[in-house]
């Protein structure tokens, strides 16, 4: 049976469909800062804090809201072609990861991971999101709740990278936003995730 904490937790959790459009924002907010004659080391930075963010949204994604939406959806063109967009950035990223921000091809293959994320934002923003709250309702909080939990566990090993791509990119101004938003979901997930553990010790 579920502990009153737990269920108190899941009625307040902030919806998944919200908590998805926080996430895209916040990488949206990351890209708008690279620019073409932005310094190497501030511009790895960006793409290092932009392939994190990505790499631990996708993965909540896939683990959760997709296959929430796969038992309720009617169409399912959009879902079906979700996970091999995913694979798309997987493969920017992992190039992009392996190459030096100096050589020109960094800010092409860059500006091909926004097209895609940019592409495949809309059509999660426009199709899914408003058909999840058609189709999910009072499990959208509940869900919620389980996001950030996982979020939790994800981003924890994590937390050592996104902090030195921080200071990397630091003198963007505009990118302690961004990463205000990522510490602060963090700091949200360890909270709720620590009331759940505090409820099972009693
Ligand atoms: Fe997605
Ligand atoms: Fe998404």
């Amino acid at each position: 049976m579920k502990s009153l904490r737990n269920t108190l937790t899941s009625t307040l959790s902030p919806t998944i469909t919200n908590m998805i459009r926080m996430d895209h924002t916040a990488v949206l907010e990351t890209f708008h800062q690279y620019e073409i004659d932005t310094s190497p080391s501030v511009k790895k930075g960006l793409v290092n804090t932009a392939c994190i963010a990505l790499e631990i949204h996708a993965q909540l994604e896939e683990e959760i809201f997709y296959p929430a939406m796969r038992t309720v959806s009617s169409d399912k063109s959009v879902l079906e072609k979700s996970v091999p967009e995913h694979n798309e950035m997987r493969r920017l990223i992992a190039q992009l990861r392996s190459m030096d921000a100096n050589n020109p091809a960094f800010d092409y293959t860059f500006m091909e991971l926004m097209r895609n994320v940019l592409h495949h934002v809309a059509d999660e923003e426009t199709t899914l999101l408003p058909e999840a709250e058609r189709l999910l309702g009072s499990r959208l909080s509940e869900l919620g709740a389980e996001m950030t939990k996982r979020r939790l566990q994800l981003t924890a090993p994590r937390a050592g990278e996104l902090a030195s791509s921080t200071v990397r990119s630091f003198p963007a101004s505009s990118m302690l936003v961004a990463a205000g938003a990522v510490l602060a979901g963090t700091y949200l997930a360890k909270r709720a995730f620590e009331g759940q553990g505090h409820s099972r010790n009693h």
